[in-house]
């Protein structure tokens, strides 16, 4: 099944959201494979932000994502990626809709509270930054054949 990397980030951390944004993963269906809070280091920060090396504000989002500790987390689901950027909502918050997690809880645009990948193959390499193999659980939800 496809899996997504989402990340609580520290303002959704510090704000008290890691059980809302939970549930309504949970709610959608999707079926939480592995999960634990971390404080992200420079090296991983880097690694995970690669694609917006050079950029201005690229210092500002690895300081940012290394401030304080995150909810790390990998989900599993049909078309998981897509579906849960569609739920996390657009990046900035003047487009984020209402019902979204963004829509309905960021009003300041570089703090968006969640990070989700942009692609199967993003979610491979960034689950690879965050969690040994070994951390990823195997189980059926028999509630998965209702979803
Ligand atoms: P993520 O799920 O966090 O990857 O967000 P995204 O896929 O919706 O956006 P993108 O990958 O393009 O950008 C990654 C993150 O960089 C965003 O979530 C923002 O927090 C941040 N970001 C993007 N553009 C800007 C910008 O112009 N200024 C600042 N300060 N941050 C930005
Ligand atoms: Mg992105």
């Amino acid at each position: 099944m496809e899996k997504t990397y989402l990340m609580i980030k520290p303002d959704g951390v510090q704000r008290g959201l890691i059980g809302r944004i939970v549930a309504r993963l949970e709610d959608k269906g999707f079926k939480l494979i592995a999960a634990k809070l971390i404080t992200v280091t420079e090296a991983q920060a880097k690694k995970h932000y690669a694609e917006h090396e050079g950029k201005d504000f690229f210092p500002e989002l690895v300081g940012f994502i290394t401030s304080g500790p995150v909810f790390a987390m990998v989900w599993e689901g049909d078309d998981v990626v897509a579906l849960s950027r569609l739920l996390i909502g657009k990046t900035k918050v003047g487009e984020a809709l209402p019902g979204t997690i963004r829509g309905d809880f960021a009003s300041h645009t570089p703090l968006n509270l969640i990070h989700g990948s942009d692609s199967p193959e993003s979610a491979e390499r960034e689950i690879a930054n965050f969690f040994a193999p070994n951390e990823l659980a195997h189980y059926n939800k028999d509630i998965q054949a209702w979803m």
